[in-house]
């Protein structure tokens, strides 16, 4: 079985592409392949990029890989980086978030 998924010449520093269910790139003229999707919501980290600390980005919302070891060292950015946590992004929202039973008790509009 050849195990081949292309050229390293074709791979250069700071590029990232798909491999079958892995995202394979050039760090600082390292190799890697991580899994292709991003454990916050699941975009394809094949279309992410290369950071100036040779980390793999996200194209989502900036969830920062270290590809030596596939740990995620920075989460999601943005409106999204408290997800699972419901702080600052439902706080920001004109929805309630209450349950029916606080609601009566919530002075946001839309609980009314
Ligand atoms: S899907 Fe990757 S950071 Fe959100």
């Amino acid at each position: 079985m050849d195990d081949t998924i292309g050229r390293a010449e074709d791979l250069p520093p700071g590029s990232v592409t798909a491999a079958g269910s892995y995202a394979v790139g050039n760090s600082a003229g390292e190799y890697f392949a991580v899994g292709r999707r991003c454990r916050h919501l699941g975009a394809d980290l094949a279309a992410g990029s290369i950071d100036a600390d040779g980390c793999l980005v996200c194209p989502w919302h900036g969830a920062k890989y270290d590809v030596r070891t596939g740990r995620m060292v920075r989460g999601p950015q943005g409106i999204f980086r408290k997800i699972p946590g419901l702080g600052t992004a439902f706080r920001a929202s004109p929805w309630c978030c209450h349950s029916p039973a606080r609601a009566s008790r919530c002075a946001t509009a839309t609980c009314t």
